[in-house]
C-alpha cells in the first residue's frame, strides 16, 4: 500500500472507493422528482389543461443537475439532502419555466425539449407561457411554504428568497436571456459571451448551490468557496452545452442539435473555435475543484458532478 494511503482513515478509504457518480445521481434524482410529484398540484385540479402543463415540462426527463448541485452543496457543509428537498423542486420549477420560454417561437423557437415536443407545440403558446408564469410563481410559493420551512430561521427563508429573485430576474437568468436575443447574428466580443453565459445560465445553477449551502447552516467561508466553485461550474455548464449544440447526438440530447449555428447564436464554439472551448471549459472544472479545497470527503460529489458536466454527453 502507498505511504499516503496510511494517513487515511479506513472510512475515508472505502468512502473514496465506493463513490459512484451514477448511483449518487439516481438518488437523488429520485429524491427530488418524489418531491415535486407531491408539491407541484395535481394535474386534474382545475384549471386541468394549465396543471397538465405544467407537469407535462417537469416530468418530461430532465437530469434535475441544479436539485443535484443543491443536495450536494448542502452535503459539503455538514448538512443532509433533505434539508434543502423543497428548495431543490423550487429551483427545477424555475428552471423549466425558463426552458419553457426559452422554447418558444418568440425566442429560440424550438420543436423539442426533453425528448419530447415543446410546450407550445403541444398546448399552444398562450398556455406555454402562463404554464412558465405559473412554474415560476409556483417557486417562490414553495420556497415561502411554512410548512417546508418549519425548522429553517426566519432570516435565513427570506435571504434564500431573496437571492433566488435576484438570480434568476433582470440580474441573472432573464437579463443573460435578453443579452442571448440582442446578441443574435451579430460579432460579439468575448466579455459579453460571458456576461450572456454566467447570466442565462450561470446565475440558477450559481443560486442553487448557494442556498444549498445556506439552508445546510454553511458559514460565511463556506460560502464564498461555493460560490467559486458554482461560478466556474455555471459557466462550464454552459460551454458544455454549446459545444453538444455541435457534436452532440440528438436523441441523447433530447433536443435539436446544430440550432445554434441556424439562428447565429453567440456560442463558444462560434467565437474561440471547438477546442479552445473544450480547454476554456477544463479548466474552469479545475477551477472549481480548486474551490473546494476547504471541504473534506462530504463536497466528492460536487468534485464529480464538476468533471460530469465537461464531460457529459447529454
Ligand atoms: C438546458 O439545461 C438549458 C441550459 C441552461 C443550457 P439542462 O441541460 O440542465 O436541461 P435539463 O434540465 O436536463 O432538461
Ligand atoms: C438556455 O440556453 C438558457 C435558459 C433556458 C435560461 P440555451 O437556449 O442554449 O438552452 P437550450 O440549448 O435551448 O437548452
Ligand atoms: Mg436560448
Ligand atoms: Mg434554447
Ligand atoms: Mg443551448
Amino acid at each position: 500500500m502507498a505511504a499516503w494511503s496510511l494517513s487515511l482513515s479506513p472510512t475515508v478509504v472505502r468512502i473514496m472507493a465506493e463513490f459512484d457518480l451514477q448511483a449518487y445521481l439516481t438518488q437523488h434524482t429520485e429524491l427530488v422528482d418524489a418531491a415535486l410529484q407531491t408539491w407541484l398540484p395535481a394535474g386534474d385540479l382545475l384549471p386541468g389543461r394549465l396543471h397538465e402543463a405544467m407537469r407535462y415540462s417537469v416530468f418530461a426527463g430532465g437530469k434535475r443537475l441544479r436539485p443535484v448541485l443543491m443536495m450536494a452543496a448542502a452535503e459539503a457543509v455538514g448538512g443532509r439532502p433533505e434539508q434543502v428537498q423543497h428548495a431543490a423542486c423550487a429551483m427545477e420549477m424555475l428552471h423549466t419555466y425558463s426552458l419553457i420560454h426559452d422554447d418558444l417561437p418568440a425566442m429560440d423557437n424550438d420543436d423539442y425539449r426533453r425528448g419530447r415536443l415543446t410546450s407550445h407545440k403541444v398546448y399552444g403558446e398562450a398556455m406555454a407561457i402562463l404554464a412558465g408564469d405559473a412554474l415560476l410563481t409556483e417557486a417562490f410559493r414553495l420556497l415561502a411554504d411554512p410548512r417546508a420551512n418549519a425548522t429553517v430561521p426566519p432570516a435565513t427563508t427570506a435571504r434564500v428568497i431573496e437571492l433566488v429573485a435576484r438570480y434568476a430576474g433582470s440580474r441573472g437568468m432573464v437579463g443573460g436571456q435578453v443579452v442571448d436575443m440582442e446578441s443574435e447574428g451579430k460579432t460579439i466580443d468575448q466579455p459579453t459571451l460571458e456576461y450572456i453565459h454566467t447570466h442565462k445560465t450561470g446565475a440558477l445553477i450559481l443560486a442553487s448551490i448557494q442556498v444549498g449551502g445556506l439552508l445546510a447552516g454553511g458559514d460565511d467561508d463556506d460560502l464564498q468557496a461555493l460560490t467559486r466553485y458554482g461560478e466556474a461550474v455555471g459557466l462550464a455548464f454552459q460551454i458544455a452545452d454549446d459545444i453538444l449544440d455541435v457534436v452532440g447526438d440528438q436523441a441523447a440530447l433530447g433536443k435539436q442539435v446544430g440550432a445554434d449555428q441556424a439562428r447565429g447564436k453567440a456560442t463558444y464554439p462560434a467565437l474561440i473555435g471547438l477546442d479552445a472551448a473544450r480547454q476554456r471549459a477544463d479548466e474552469l472544472c479545475l477551477l472549481a475543484l480548486d474551490s473546494l479545497s476547504r471541504f473534506g470527503i462530504e463536497s466528492d460529489p460536487l468534485r464529480q458532478i464538476a468533471r460530469y458536466i465537461v464531460k457529459r454527453t447529454s
